[in-house]
């Protein structure tokens, strides 16, 4: 029964043998839950368990594969965090950068497709209806366009994303799923065909208070949303097959870290302020808590992969690294032109004539230490990276690492995520089942092999994702260096 561990002191040739899967043994799993704790360090999930060993992730880990040496996408954004998840893919392949970002092919929503093309591409709670209701959906008029076939159409979010999910292919083998999120424009994960998700469920995060108490009562409804499908109703109160795939996120541990008040005490990360430490509890202990006593109820647990992760961390853990910067001073410092800018704690920069990239990189070199450049992709290191901007529309002409606690903002946050250091990327992936041993692995893996894992549980060739063989993305494996 315990696979796992077992091969693991046998050998680590053979990685098919040692897969996760393979680990349950002839174990049926027919259920996938998932959960995003947006803003979840590693290093929250080591300081909660020390902290509180009794609490419900506490249990969870004593029937779980922890990986606890896991990065998440780059840019650390919660568009290419969660793509990850979902395709497989790095943002060079899914065309996913950002929530905003830009299309050098692509005309603004206004537009009749008229004039140079290159626009930028906003799938955030601007392409609501309206923004500030609870429940709203995506307006057409608010889309960014594009010339198909002649015609200028406007590209809905999943029209957007380039390859499939593993909603798309999971429903293809017949399985029903479900996925919670926080704008209407998390229609993305749908896949290119439009209907990967059997029940998505996004209530507008913008149409409540984003502090606490209130964010718990939004993350309440992804909570209250999970646990319904668990007992086979949809977010509709329909009878439903309880899906194979479901899950999604939850913001309260990323607004706490953001807000002035919240952050942490230390500087690495092992003392959560007040605030910081009830977005913990409640996600870490009452919503794991729930879930698992849901599992339990439904007779689940055992036909069940629970996983938990995180599209994205949160930078920098330590305040006294904070270094905030008007993103105004980066444009007056590029000199150039520029077609669409994306700042948070990284940069995205695409020029609107990508013949000026040298000009914009030297004078991005020149204020390096006003501008807080940790590091500078363009050229070659870019291209193979993120995929060659000259040939991909998505890919921006130059790309800013910061330095840790940089962040490109005239507002009162205190940490933000997007960017390539520690703080952002460094997540946990936990993955709990009764039949697997307890364990933690330290190698290096990424949350795209989120991807390929679920699918290979559930009995599907992962090839069947597309980015997965595009980027020859290995499920999760119990292989040590
Ligand atoms: C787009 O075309 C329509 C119909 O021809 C016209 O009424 C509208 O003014 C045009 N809008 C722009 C921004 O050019
Ligand atoms: C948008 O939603 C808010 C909150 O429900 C409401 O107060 C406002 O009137 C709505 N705006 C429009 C234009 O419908
Ligand atoms: C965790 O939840 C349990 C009940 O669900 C509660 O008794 C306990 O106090 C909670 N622990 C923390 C640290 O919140
Ligand atoms: C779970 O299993 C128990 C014992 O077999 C049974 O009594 C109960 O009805 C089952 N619950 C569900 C929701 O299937
Ligand atoms: C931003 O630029 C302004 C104008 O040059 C300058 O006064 C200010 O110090 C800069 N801010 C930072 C944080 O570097």
């Amino acid at each position: 029964m315990h696979f796992l561990q077992k091969a693991i002191v046998i050998t680590c040739l053979a990685t098919s043998v040692l897969s996760l899967p393979n680990s349950l043994g002839q174990k049926k799993i027919e259920h996938i839950v998932l959960l995003s704790f947006d803003g979840l360090h590693q290093s929250d999930v080591d300081a909660y368990v020390k902290a509180n060993p009794s609490s419900a992730i506490a249990t969870l880990l004593k029937t779980s594969v922890e990986f606890d040496n896991a990065q998440t996408s780059k840019p650390s954004d919660s568009f290419p965090g969660l793509i990850a998840q979902v395709t497989g893919g790095s943002p060079k392949t899914t065309g996913i950068f950002y929530d905003v970002s830009y299309d050098r092919t692509f005309f603004d929503p206004g537009s009749n497709c008229t004039g140079t093309p290159g626009a930028v591409t906003a799938y955030d709670e601007t392409i609501d209806f309206n923004s500030t209701a609870p429940v709203t959906s995506i307006n057409p008029a608010n889309l960014p366009k594009t010339l198909k076939n002649g015609q200028c159409v406007g590209v809905t979010p999943h029209e957007f994303l380039k390859v499939n999910t593993i909603f798309e292919v999971a429903k293809k083998h017949g399985f029903f799923t479900a996925w919670t999120d926080k704008h209407p424009a998390y229609d993305i994960i749908n896949g290119p065909s439009g209907k990967g998700v059997d029940d998505l469920y996004t209530p507008e995060i913008n149409g409540i208070n984003t502090v606490e108490p209130d964010i718990q009562v939004y993350d309440t409804l992804h909570l209250n949303a999970i646990l319904n499908w668990l007992k086979g109703v949809s977010s509709a109160g329909k009878s439903i097959p309880v899906p194979g795939i479901l899950g999604g996120n939850f913001q309260v541990i990323s607004v706490s870290q953001k807000d002035s008040a919240g952050g942490y005490l230390d500087a690495v990360g092992q003392q959560p302020s007040d605030e910081l430490k009830k977005g913990l509890d409640f996600c870490l202990n009452y919503t794991v808590g729930q879930i698992a006593d849901t599992l339990e109820q439904q007779n689940l647990t055992e036909k069940t992969l629970f996983i938990i992760s995180a599209k994205h961390g949160q930078s920098p853990i330590n305040k006294a690294l904070l270094n905030k910067i008007p993103s105004a001073n980066l444009t007056s410092a590029i000199g150039v032109p520029i077609g669409g800018l994306t700042a948070d704690d990284v940069a995205l920069i695409w020029l609107k004539d990508q013949s000026n990239v040298d000009t914009a990189v030297a004078n991005i070199q020149k204020n390096s230490d006003a501008l807080g450049v940790l590091k500078i992709f363009s050229g070659a290191e870019l291209a193979n990276e993120f995929g060659d901007p000259t040939k991909n529309s998505r890919t921006p002409d130059i790309i800013i690492q910061t330095k840790p606690g940089v962040i490109y903002t005239t507002g009162s946050k205190i940490a933000e995520h997007g960017g390539f250091n520690e703080d952002d990327v460094h997540v946990p992936i936990i993955v709990s089942n009764p039949y697997l041993k307890a364990q933690v692995i330290s190698k290096h893996v990424t949350t795209a092999q989120i991807a390929p894992t679920i699918l290979e549980v559930l009995g599907i060739n992962p090839s069947e994702l597309e980015a997965v063989k595009a980027e020859n993305v290995a499920p999760l494996d119990g292989c040590v260096p």
